[in-house]
């Protein structure tokens, strides 16, 4: 166990992710910016995170909606200005909250500088900034690597007879971390938001920076049956030879040693599942922790999601950011059965996430039990859906934060917003949320309280316990038992000796000790500390 000295200043703590689009609107164009953070930061004090990662406001032509960098040391003006961001890190900072800046090393836009000068001057510097291959012998793509958002990972560029390789759209080409001159330019981004007070990193995409070098082809696991959802094309093959090599944990020792000075957290946004290559990225002084986003991915399947939870805890019990939500997949309540019984399973899910140490992230929504937006097809707006014939895309969790029932649910000044979607109920904003204490929010707002003051959740040893059945995860550490019942009926749960006491439960329970056992109601988790 760390000692308290020694420990980071994240131990312990609970971040939160907005989503700087439709977060809130502080100048009333439609769309989020960090003025209009600013201006609600008390909204996450008063819910007591301590971390605040903002999604990408660099300056960005939009095509994957800031995840396209043009310049990564300025903020594009639909999100405000540097001062802007410094009157934001001053307000968060005002409330104890930490500012955690995306960073998106994988690719930059295509319309950023440096691929312009490679696209312009393929002899000059900035050409082996990217990824150029030659046709295959005989033509065509380079290799059979496929785009996340459809297509191959692969386009021409006409002048040169050259395809450069983009593992996202063709605007967001991929960056090549074989050059030491990138990895350069990114130390000196790193520092320059360290200096302007962020408190660290969310990386985008982090196991994807270095390809193999010889770019293989990617092994295909089975043809896909929906041709139409690139998804599960990108599923249908091993990403052995695209994702997840080697030397890219070595760019986080780097980075490491370049936030340390300033306390900066790296929080890794790593898409693999595999319990022991996950490990490697918060090993030996690489990243402080990182999402495990398969909670995010998956449709309900309690025993899966029991299953892998305890897997990839086991190997690394204090550095994983647990996530049921984020802006990248339908939200929880909805995947995992929409309205109450979704808000339940995902709740349950949550405060399980709560116990198992590390940094877990709510997404913003989250603490307000809602499922997705619902949107006009004519309005989607993610590149996914509009450029994929059928794709569902990832709009439904974008949808603007319910502020109150006011114009665009208190998001913007004008009903005219970047992602229109019908408007929420009272009972599902904010506002609407604060005045009933038996809401989502009063009890989100309690497990946070509570995880805080109970440092047994995230200290020490947690062994898995043994329960009656796989949907049932149960985990013990000194002076505290969480279990977390994602079955459909109530179960009973043989407890250890002594008399328990319930400290929190993620819905309203009469009982409040237990004994030798305890019965857990079904979509149901509960906290228990000795009495
Ligand atoms: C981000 C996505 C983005 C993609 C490409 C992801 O991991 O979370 O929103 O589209 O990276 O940058």
């Amino acid at each position: 166990m760390t000692s308290a000295a020694a420990a980071p200043w994240w131990h312990g703590t609970m971040g939160y992710e907005a989503y700087a689009r439709s977060f809130a609107d502080g100048d009333g164009d439609g769309i989020g910016d960090l003025a209009g953070i600013a201006a609600h930061v008390g909204h996450l004090a008063w819910l007591g995170v301590d971390a605040l990662w903002i999604t990408p406001f660099f300056r960005s032509p939009g095509f994957d909606h800031g995840y396209d960098v043009s310049d990564y040391t300025d903020v594009d003006p639909i999100h405000g200005t540097l001062d802007d961001f410094d009157t934001l890190v001053a307000a968060a900072h005002g409330v104890g909250i930490k500012v955690i800046v995306d960073v998106v090393p994988n690719h930059t836009s295509s319309l950023h500088p440096w691929f312009l000068a490679a696209l312009s001057d393929p002899h000059g510097p900035y050409r082996d900034y990217y990824i150029w291959r030659d046709p295959a012998p005989g033509g065509g793509h380079p290799n059979n690597w496929v785009s996340h958002f459809g297509g191959p990972a692969w386009t021409l560029d006409p002048v040169s007879g050259q395809y450069y390789c983009h593992l996202f759209l063709p605007e967001q080409p991929d960056l090549n971390w074989r050059n030491p001159s990138v990895a350069d330019e990114f130390d000196a981004i790193l520092r320059f938001w360290c200096d302007r007070g962020a408190d660290g990193f969310r990386i985008d995409v982090a196991h994807a920076l270095y390809k193999d070098e010889q770019f293989r082809d990617n092994p295909l696991i089975r043809e896909p049956e929906q041709l139409t959802d690139p998804g599960e094309i990108f599923q249908s093959f091993e990403h052995r030879y695209d994702l997840d090599q080697d030397e890219t944990v070595d760019v986080y020792r780097r980075w490491k040693r370049i936030v340390a000075p300033y306390q900066g957290i790296l929080v890794g946004e790593v898409g693999t599942s595999d319990p022991v290559r996950i490990s490697r990225y918060v090993a030996d002084g690489a990243l402080d922790t990182l999402f495990y986003l398969k909670p995010v991915w998956m449709t309900w399947q309690p025993l899966v999601l029991l299953d892998r939870l305890r897997a990839v805890h086991e190997l690394n019990p204090e550095r994983i950011s647990w996530v049921v939500d984020n802006h990248d997949s339908s939200r929880s309540v909805s995947r995992f059965g929409g309205g109450e019984v979704g808000a339940h399973r995902s709740m349950a899910v949550f405060t399980l996430m709560a116990s198992l140490g590390g940094m877990p992230f709510l997404y913003q929504g989250q603490e307000l039990g809602i499922g997705d937006g619902i949107i006009a097809p004519e309005h989607l707006a993610d590149p996914v859906a509009t450029r994929n014939v059928g794709a569902a895309g990832r709009d439904g969790c974008r949808t603007v934060m319910p502020w109150n029932d006011g114009i665009a649910n208190g998001f913007s000044t004008t009903s005219d917003c970047w992602l229109p979607a019908e408007d929420r109920p009272l009972e599902e904003t904010v506002a609407g949320q604060i005045a009933d204490p038996a809401s989502w929010l009063h009890r989100y707002r309690a497990l946070v309280a509570y995880r805080k003051a109970t440092p047994a959740l995230w200290t020490g040893e947690a062994t898995w316990m043994d329960t009656p059945s796989g949907a049932v995860g149960a985990l013990r550490r000194h002076g505290a038992v969480t279990i977390a019942n994602l079955a459909d009926e109530t179960v009973t749960v043989e407890l250890p000796p002594g008399l328990w006491s319930l400290g929190f439960a993620s819905r309203a329970l009469g009982e409040t000790e237990a004994t030798g056992s305890i019965q857990v109601p079904a979509q149901t988790a509960v906290i228990l500390e000795p009495a």
